[in-house]
């Protein structure tokens, strides 16, 4: 079997509009880390576009060795930087399913403001997702759990429907793994976009 080589994408100026396929289904797992999470879901759906991104190389490197070792030719490596990728980057309407999984959770009351989600990050999110496409979100946090459902159903953008996710109920992300070896517990939610 030849193995293919799967290129990081370093993205710096718009993701060009014909690297997102007009036809198929496109997901992106935005903050990816090492990638667990994306290589199961490209192995799931092989004929869907999965977009992995993260700003750390070291994470996309070992991402990129597993997806080659795998043969994963539907999976695309980006690094970038979430809120640029989705404010600016991606085309309008590109994508079919978001995840953000387990993102950093900023506990602290005076950390509140770099949490990546909050309204504005949520109109991005419903900029570059289709009509009728899902944001799928996780965390251990329960505040942070319980302010992004508040913030989701503020927008009126979408509307919540948990069976979006059914397909992937399985798969478990590296950090999802751990924390429920510490037995915490991950709260999942997905919405549509209206
Ligand atoms: C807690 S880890 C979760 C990784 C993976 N989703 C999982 O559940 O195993 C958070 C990841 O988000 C990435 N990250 C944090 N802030 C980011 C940002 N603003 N843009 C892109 N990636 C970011 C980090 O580099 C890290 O890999």
């Amino acid at each position: 079997m030849n193995r293919k080589n799967i290129d990081i994408i370093i993205l710096t100026q718009a993701y060009s509009a014909e690297s997102v396929p007009t036809s198929g289904k496109t997901e992106l797992d935005l903050g990816c880390g090492k990638g667990t999470f994306s290589c199961a879901l490209a192995r799931l759906h092989p004929d869907r576009l999965i977009m992995a991104s993260d700003v750390m190389i070291g994470r996309l490197r070992k991402l990129k060795k597993k997806a080659e070792r795998e043969n994963l030719a539907n999976l695309a490596i980006l690094r970038s930087e979430s809120r640029f990728l989705a404010g600016i980057l991606l085309p309008d309407s590109s994508i079919d399913r978001i995840h953000i999984l387990c993102p950093d959770p900023w506990p602290k009351d005076k950390h509140e403001s770099k949490r990546l989600i909050c309204s504005e990050f949520i109109g991005s999110l419903s900029r570059i997702l289709k009509t009728g496409g899902t944001f799928h979100f996780s965390t251990d946090d329960s505040r942070y759990f319980n302010s992004v459902c508040g913030e989701m159903e503020k927008s009126g953008l979408f509307h919540k429907d948990n069976s979006l996710i059914e397909d992937i109920a399985e798969i478990e992300t590296d950090f999802e793994k751990n924390w429920k070896r510490e037995g915490r517990i991950v709260q999942h939610s997905a919405w549509g976009k209206l």
